[in-house]
């Protein structure tokens, strides 16, 4: 054999022993844990054939505790790019199977420079997380290496989009850095998030909590909100996050893709027409709306169990990605709370810093009044939405479905805030508050002093309806831009959008806002 034979041969053996990453006997511990390996994950994600690996001969530099006798190629984690439907994306999975996915100075080196290249390339980047957290053996210099991370994570956002898919143990200030990024996505029974797991709760607080009911995906993705997303598996996760890039532009400089759609743009959903109830209390489900109008109902919903009050996701309209918020009249009577408004104003944020269209759909009775509100600071959560509509630049369009009260009728993309089409159905009831309080407000010692209190108040609340429950009083001024007939509401959509494509507006220069945080 020639000796550039024997160097090539050399090369192929060095890179096989690479993709074992911790080994066989680690890799099976991995499947025997219901988990797939850092390269198993990547391969299902990126297009076939398509990924690039880089910096698979890396080796962390430690020599504390033995360290410098358990290296391993690549160390923990395996980066590099690929195209998902085609498109440029960089990626970095963290392999449990080298030492816990623990991350080592060289790991954060390794992903930082797949970071770094999205920046330059202005492509998304994708985080597969599954890691024991800072790699113990090498103190402050694993911290640091996570440092660097976050610094990368917070200069890339609103530049590419960050996506962190957890699909294992992702515990202290590693969390940071799926926070810091657009969408996180866990899997129950496999994905853990927590800055200090249940042996230090236990000691700090003597409480008794397991790794699930302390940070699994169904707590952060109904309680907390830390998670975007829960699904039930590894491949769920891993299909999840290639169905949200199909929604995204590579970056805040480009429009996102756009799909092709059989969906006539003028489909009229006649069932709309008699979907309101005759009873301003009763409810009904927003989501045969949203269903109704998108194209082919295709809805990624975001955060689908946490503040059900309000709705939000990405569809498509006439094959364009749109980001829909949309009141909940099912739960909670559809109104603004705190957790409902911050899901809202970061999602608000998101769409307006990449380029995406809002469409809003309202029907919302105002802010959850009471104590629990206002001490948990309601009126800065609440602002944060009212922030992210009035600050947004992209195409916005508001639909008003039926209620439309006081400061919520302003929060929910309202004209003044420079929502650019504003429509309203017949149903539309745009006021100051609804019928019922206002009397109440108005008419209390009237009603009192009258034989016949509640026949007074009936009465009043009757003349009120007529003059304010309605959407002609706004229309009036043109704070509504037309009333439009529910069943054409797809196609009116549309229409607006198409208008709106060459849309330019620019805030004022500034070095950043300051946002009621
Ligand atoms: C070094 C680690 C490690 C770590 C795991 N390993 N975590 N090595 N540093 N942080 C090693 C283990 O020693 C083991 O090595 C191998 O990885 C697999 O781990 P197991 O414990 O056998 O796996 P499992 O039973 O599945 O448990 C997984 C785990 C547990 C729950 C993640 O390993 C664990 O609790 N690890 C420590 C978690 C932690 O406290 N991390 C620090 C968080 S603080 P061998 O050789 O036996 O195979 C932090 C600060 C970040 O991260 C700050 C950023 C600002």
């Amino acid at each position: 054999m020639s000796n550039q034979l024997e160097k090539v041969r050399e090369l192929i053996d060095l890179r096989a022993q690479a993709r074992l990453g911790g080994g066989e006997k680690a890799i099976e511990k991995q499947h025997a844990g219901g988990k797939y390996t850092a390269r198993e994950r990547i391969a299902m994600l990126v297009d076939e054939g398509s990924f690039e690996e880089l910096d698979m001969f890396v080796e962390h530099r430690c020599t504390n505790f033995g360290m410098e006798k358990k290296k391993f190629l690549g160390d923990g984690v395996v980066t590099g790019y690929g195209t998902i439907e085609g498109r440029l994306i960089y990626l970095f999975a963290q392999d449990f199977t080298v030492i816990g996915g623990s991350l080592s100075e060289t790991m954060a080196k390794k992903i930082c420079k797949v970071m770094d290249l999205a920046m330059l390339m202005g492509a998304p980047v994708i985080g597969l997380n599954d890691s024991g957290g800072a790699r113990i053996q090498e103190g402050i210099n694993a911290l640091a290496g996570y440092a660097e991370i976050f610094q990368r994570n917070i200069l890339a956002s609103g530049v590419i989009p960050q996506i962190s898919g957890i699909f294992g143990p992702c515990a202290g200030g590693a969390v940071y850095s799926p926070a810091l990024t657009d969408f996180t996505i866990m899997a129950r029974g496999m994905s853990y998030m927590f800055l200090t797991g249940p042996k230090v709760v236990k000691t700090v607080t003597g409480e008794d909590v397991t790794q699930e009911q302390l940070g699994g995906a169904d707590v952060h993705a109904s309680r907390s909100g830390v998670t975007h997303f829960a699904v039930d598996s590894g491949d769920e996760g891993i299909a999840l996050i290639r169905r949200l890039l199909s929604y995204l532009p590579q970056n805040n400089l480009e429009e996102p893709p756009v799909h092709s759609t059989n969906d006539p743009i003028d489909r009229l959903e006649d069932s709309l027409n008699e979907i309101i109830p005759d009873s301003p209390n009763k409810p009904y489900d927003m989501y045969e709306i949203i269903g109704g109008i998108i194209d082919d109902g295709e809805f990624l919903e975001i955060h689908a169990d946490y503040a059900k009050n309000i709705i939000i996701g990405f569809a498509r309209f006439n094959g364009r990605s749109v980001g829909i918020v949309a009141n909940q009249p099912k739960t909670l009577a559809g109104v603004l709370d705190i957790n409902a408004s911050r899901k809202a104003a970061r999602f608000v944020r998101f769409c307006d810093a990449f380029n995406i269209p809002i469409v809003t759909l309202v029907d919302v009775p105002g802010f959850l009044p009471g104590t629990g509100q206002e001490y948990g600071g309601v009126i800065v959560h609440g602002a944060k939405l009212l922030y992210a509509y009035g600050e947004a630049t992209v195409p916005k369009v508001t639909v008003t479905l039926r209620k439309s009260y006081g400061g919520a009728h302003i929060v929910m993309s309202c004209k003044q805030l420079r929502g650019d089409m504003n429509y309203a159905w017949p149903t539309a009831e745009i006021a100051v508050m609804g019928g019922a309080g206002a009397v109440e407000v108005l008419y209390a010692r009237d009603a009192k002093e009258a034989d016949d209190p509640a026949k007074v108040l009936a009465e009043k609340e009757a003349e009120y309806n007529k003059a304010f429950a309605n959407p002609y009083n706004a229309a009036k001024y043109g704070y509504i831009d037309d009333v439009i007939e529910p069943r054409n509401t797809r196609f009116r959509i549309i229409r607006a959008l198409q208008q709106l494509a060459t849309k330019k507006q620019n805030n004022p220069a500034k070095k950043h806002d300051n946002l009621p945080l």
